[in-house]
């Protein structure tokens, strides 16, 4: 089949890639010159893993190409990906603006039916917006709207996560498609044929249904993490160990062990996003969210957790602000290990590092952080400052560091060498966002360890 993408970023190139590979003539359209010239060139604007070869492998035998053009992408499909960001306005809803100027590309130029497909996360009406937009465009187009090409608008969001996105995307839990045109539903099924086998995941439902599905399925994710998050704190100060609470709940199949895992806050492009968005959804329809309320409140805090540790250990009788205030960490300096969201990207969006960071800046401390992927990223974000030190090795940010500060449950990060590290470090304290490592251990090798809801107990 002959399709369209709009948007060449993660979502976008996944999703065009993967369907250039099972054998769709695929063509991704971005307004980005730059970006069209390096994908061009082989050079993949994400670090996702295993998507550079794919894309290589299918531009070369020209499946998949990449333009500017967006007249020619409008033609080139008969179905058209939307792809492109919502990202979040100043009231923390999902902006449109993207979205929807491709709907009047498309409908600016389509000569013949075409299936628009919704693929950014986008809240719930969207689908009615983009139909709008093009039946606008259309009519003044076109005198009669006999005359006019026939078109539908489709809701098939993805669920794809950044670091598996491309076994995520070849082997989906579910596809789902919202649309309420037999038509549509047809070719939506044709162009996921490759993906359905074995056993049926295409979920057909209505347009509103599949947009609320996603934002559902996101909330619920950043539940969990919330609510393991505050039971972390309420085991910190019963005197429990949280991580054996997480097995022992985890073993219960109603339940289950995924996204339970405490730690300093989820990040990332969408949880924080979208439960922003689905609180202000709600609101605008006069229903108060109490529990995406709470689920938000509860991250924001617990992204500040690492730094209150700190505060902690040297000033015990200060609160964090008051160390904030006195800019008592001067003289301080703070190694930080793993600065993207999470391992296996190098993505730093509403990353718990940067909430560290800037406290740690804040109360007059410096930092010597060191992440596998995110080196170039944190570069770009903030330029060269005397009180950053982007080190080249895991080793290097301890040289000299005061205490070490873990962000990103790294690969590289769970088995290091603790007598090198204490010999690097200027005192043997290790904060840990992610319980890499067994608290008795830490105690055995004279390590001041603080983790996620977990206090050391006392040895014989
Ligand atoms: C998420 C959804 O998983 C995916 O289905 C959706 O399409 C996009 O959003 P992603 O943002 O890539 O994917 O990352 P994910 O692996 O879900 O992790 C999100 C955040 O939650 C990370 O910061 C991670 O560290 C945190 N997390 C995850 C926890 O703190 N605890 C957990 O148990 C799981």
């Amino acid at each position: 089949m002959k399709v369209t993408v709009f948007g060449i970023g993660y979502v976008g190139l996944v999703q065009g890639a993967i369907l250039a590979d099972a054998g769709h003539d695929v063509c991704c359209i971005d307004v980005d010159q730059n970006k069209i010239d390096n994908l061009q060139k082989g050079i993949i604007p994400i670090y996702e893993p295993g998507l550079s070869s794919i894309v290589e492998k299918n531009y070369a035998e020209g499946r998949l190409t990449f333009s500017t053009n967006a007249e020619f992408g409008v033609n080139f499909g008969e179905l058209q990906f939307i792809a492109v960001g919502t990202p979040p306005d100043e009231d923390g809803s999902a902006d449109l603006k993207y979205v929807l100027k491709v709907a009047e590309t498309i409908a600016t130029h389509m000569n013949s039916s075409k299936i628009v497909i919704d693929k950014s996360t986008v809240p719930v009406g969207t689908a009615d917006k983009v139909q709008a937009m093009i039946t606008n465009v259309l009519n003044e187009r076109f005198l009669s709207s006999e005359s006019q090409p026939k078109f539908s608008v489709v809701s098939n969001p993805e669920f794809l996560k950044e670091g598996s996105a491309v076994s995520d995307c070849k082997r989906p839990d579910r596809i789902v498609i919202g649309t309420d045109s037999e038509y549509a539903e047809d070719l939506m099924r044709e162009l996921y044929e490759p993906f359905n086998r074995n056993h049926e995941k295409i979920i057909v439902m209505d347009v509103k249904s599949a947009e609320l599905t996603k934002y559902a399925a996101n909330c619920m994710l950043a539940t969990k993490i919330s609510f393991m998050n505050e039971m972390a704190n309420i085991a910190e100060k019963v005197g429990a160990d949280i991580e054996q609470v997480r097995q022992g709940i985890g073993s219960d199949s109603r339940i289950g062990f995924q996204f339970i895992y405490p730690g300093c806050g989820y990040g990332g492009s969408c949880f924080p996003k979208d439960v922003q968005a689905l609180v202000k959804t709600s609101d605008a329809i006069g229903y108060e969210s109490q529990i995406l309320k709470a689920v938000e409140a509860v991250n924001y805090s617990q992204k500040n957790k690492l730094f209150e540790y700190i505060c902690q250990h040297y000033f015990p009788e200060l609160n964090h602000q008051a160390v904030i205030e006195n800019k008592s960490l001067s003289g301080k300096t703070v190694a930080v290990w793993g600065l993207a969201f999470k391992p296996n990207t190098d993505d730093m969006r509403e990353a718990p590092s940067r909430v560290l960071m800037d406290s740690l800046w804040q109360a007059g401390a410096k930092v010597q952080a060191f992440d596998p992927e995110s080196m170039e990223e944190a570069q770009r974000i903030y330029g060269n400052r005397n009180d950053l030190g982007l080190m080249g090795t895991k080793e290097a940010a301890l040289n000299g560091a005061d205490l070490l500060v873990i962000c990103t449950e790294w690969q590289s990060f769970k088995a290091p060498d603790f007598d090198n590290m204490k010999s690097l470090l200027n005192e043997a304290v290790i904060v840990d966002g992610r319980n890499l490592f067994n608290v008795q251990r830490m105690q055995q090798k004279g390590i001041k360890y603080y983790s996620i809801g977990r206090t050391p107990k006392q040895m014989n």
